[in-house]
């Protein structure tokens, strides 16, 4: 189905006014909008189709080519990097398509985290091309990928929030910086926006309050607020408990389902990246050893890649 499908379309209503007083198990079809309670959905409901506007349009901006159905948002094209001696990426390739989510797995070192920080602009490949948003960012200045990184959020695994400023202020810090949105509206967003993600009532506390699987919430929510058209997330689901990283797990799944946000997610976690990707590459000793769709992955005989699957099934917890 084509992502500019009207039907296609997320809607956002609250159909659920009760859920302040009951929070109830979510799947991933769950509609976001049901955690969110009666007093912020107006504001948080009318700020989603926002930004699901906005994607769309952005959607429609990219040129139709004949390789691909629509341009890749983002891509990799023969990207290497080496720091001194140490090579970690040679001549690697992959893209994602709007609304998509490709999963990055390979091994500890492997340059998965590189890969990411590439993509924000943190770190400039050696050689080959990166590609963000329609734009080549390869060469561009810092105020250039500033404007990108308006555009692409990444959710980091301790969350990298801002240690001295609240939960609610570190949502809220996207959405003062635009400087169109008066103070109700925005604390009302801000409320709605940590309902979604699982830490209502958290807004007054300080990062340094928050267990590590709630200070990734928040780093969600905060991502939201900037109303992104893409998310990258370093490892989402490690290093919490069994729960939280089937919590965190099922709102990126929903995310993904409910608001088409074009998604780059680094995971160990085979069976969470079965339920997520559409796309996955594996990165084996500096290359893209795999990339395709997640049933071609299933087909391969790489007996690296088997490898790789085989032992990632036996570490998962039951
Ligand atoms: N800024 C840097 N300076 C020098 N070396 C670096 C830098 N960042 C990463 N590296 C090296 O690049 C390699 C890849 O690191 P990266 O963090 O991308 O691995 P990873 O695949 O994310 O691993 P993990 O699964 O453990 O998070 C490692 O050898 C690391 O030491
Ligand atoms: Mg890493």
């Amino acid at each position: 189905m084509s992502v500019h499908d009207s039907k296609d379309a997320p809607h956002y209503e609250h159909r659920n006014p009760d859920s302040d007083a009951e929070p109830t198990a979510t799947t991933p079809d769950t509609p976001l909008m049901d955690e969110v309670s009666a007093e912020a959905a107006p504001a948080v409901s009318d700020f989603m189709e926002q930004a699901a506007a906005q994607n769309e349009a952005a959607r429609e901006d990219l040129p139709e080519t004949s390789q691909h159905k629509t341009v890749p948002y983002i891509s990799f094209e023969n990207v290497s990097k080496a720091f001194g001696s140490v090579v970690v990426l040679k001549n690697v390739s992959f893209y994602v398509c709007p609304g998509e989510t490709l999963c990055i797995l390979g091994r500890s070192g492997v340059g998965k985290s590189v890969s990411l920080q590439m993509l924000m602009g943190f770190l400039r490949p050696d050689s080959g091309k990166v590609m963000v948003a329609g734009e080549d960012i390869t060469t561009m200045k810092e105020k250039q990928l500033q404007e990108v990184r308006r555009k692409v959020t990444m959710v980091f695994q301790n969350g990298a929030l801002f240690d001295s400023i609240s939960v609610g202020e570190n949502v809220a810090f996207p959405l003062r910086e635009r400087g169109d949105m008066v103070e109700d509206q925005i604390l009302q967003v801000v409320r709605g926006l940590l309902e979604m993600v699982g830490v209502a009532g958290m807004a007054d506390l300080l990062p340094s309050d928050l267990s590590t699987g709630m200070k990734r919430s928040v780093a969600i929510a905060r991502a939201l607020a900037s109303q992104p058209e893409a998310v990258l997330y370093d490892e989402p689901t490690t290093m919490v408990d069994p729960l939280m990283a089937h919590l965190l797990g099922n709102l990126i799944q929903r995310l993904k389902a409910q608001l088409h946000l074009t998604s780059i997610v680094v995971t160990h976690d085979m069976r969470f990246a079965k339920k997520l990707a559409d796309r996955i590459v594996f990165l084996h000793q500096g290359e893209a050893r795999f990339f395709g769709t997640m049933a071609e992955m299933e087909k391969s005989d790489d007996e690296i890649l088997r490898e790789f699957l085989t032992l990632d099934e036996l570490v998962l917890p039951a």
